[in-house]
């Protein structure tokens, strides 16, 4: 039976990309540390195999005990800021989990990969909205590891014809809740999550990160995208190296920007609550605009995401209010 490996399947992307393969009747095997990920989220009967992949034996086992067709990795830390103080951690779990996987892929003669990568290999970007053959200069050691990584792809598909797709995300945000799962990071640093715990009373205020940027109300503009239309473009990517499609970069976001003041605006629409903001100083390393172009996916990949703002803060919402404490209750 052809079966695909999510690795990190128990993160808050991977889980969502388990739910859509398990609806689709794809049989899956997921493969999570459980270091940020949630045993919990893993839904539809999908196997888990706890384990770093690092591991050499742990991936050996999994590649051996199932008939593997295609991987999708999203296994990584993930915190832009930790990485600045602690490069190390993420060079040795992103990189070498990766160049881990590619080995076993490559020992067991598997040739297709969909890899998570990120809008932060842009750094500060030229224009916008960003394409993906501008610039690639990350401001972070976050981004730089996942630029590596699209690197160490590129050579593996020329060495070994191991095909890839590498799909740079924007600003990921939403839940699946007819699947149960939803964001649940500990410690949480991204905006509709926070935004939504102080509209939960959770916590007394949101603090807007600069009011003085060079956009319409001053504050950060970014390109928010459903989780749910994130994982669609795994599956497209997949069906597209399956049909013989050649490896490549492509940006995931919606194409449209909102600014920190408007994510905050909506979210009080949602949920009918107050949600308190304060301004504080600029957080280090922001860039004001961060907006994708979506159209190298939807012409290549025939991607288009479905679902906008406002249904991206409810569904949130639905997953905050129903699970306070995330995956704990
Ligand atoms: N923000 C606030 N207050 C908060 C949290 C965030 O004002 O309490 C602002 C940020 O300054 C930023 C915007 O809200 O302008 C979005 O911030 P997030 O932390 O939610 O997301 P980022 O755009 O910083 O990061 C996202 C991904 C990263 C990825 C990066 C690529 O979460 O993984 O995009 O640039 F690296």
């Amino acid at each position: 039976m052809k079966t695909i490996l999510v690795a990190g399947g128990a993160g808050y992307i991977g889980s969502h990309m388990v739910a859509l393969l398990k609806e689709r009747g794809i049989h899956t095997v997921v493969a999570d540390n459980l270091r940020t990920g949630h045993w919990q989220a893993v839904k539809g009967g999908a196997k888990l195999y706890v384990g770093d992949l690092r591991d050499a034996a742990f991936l050996d086992r999994i590649f051996t005990e199932n008939d593997i067709d295609g991987v999708i990795n999203f296994a990584a830390f993930s915190l832009v800021g930790e990485s600045v103080t602690d490069p190390l951690k993420y060079y040795g779990n992103n990189v070498a989990g990766s160049q881990s996987m590619l080995t076993a892929m490559k020992d067991h003669g598997v040739k297709r990969i969909v890899f998570s990568s990120t809008a932060a290999t842009y750094g500060e970007p030229e224009k916008q909205p960003i394409e993906e053959t501008d610039r690639t200069e990350p401001t972070n050691p976050y981004g730089a590891t996942k630029l590596a990584i699209e690197g160490m792809l590129k050579w593996c598909d020329r060495a070994y014809g191991i095909q890839y797709v590498a799909l740079r995300y924007f600003n990921a945000a939403g839940a699946n809740t007819d699947a149960g799962i939803g964001e649940d990071h500990n410690p949480e640093s991204h905006l509709i999550p926070l935004v939504l715990k102080t509209a939960l009373g959770q916590r007394d205020h949101i603090g807007i990160f600069g009011d003085d940027y060079p956009t319409a109300d001053g504050t950060c503009i970014r390109d928010y995208i459903h989780v749910r239309d994130l994982v669609e473009a795994h599956l497209l990517a997949l069906e597209y190296l399956e049909k013989g499609g050649e490896s490549g970069v492509f940006n995931l976001g919606s194409g449209d920007g909102y600014s920190v003041k408007e994510i905050i605006d909506t979210a009080r629409k949602v949920t009918g609550k107050e949600i308190p903001a304060v301004v504080e100083p600029r957080r280090a390393g922001d860039p004001s605009v961060l907006i994708a172009s979506n159209h190298k996916a939807a012409e290549v990949l025939g991607w288009k995401p479905q679902r906008g703002l406002e249904q991206i803060i409810s569904d949130a919402w639905a997953w905050h209010s129903s699970h306070p404490n995330g995956y704990e209750g």
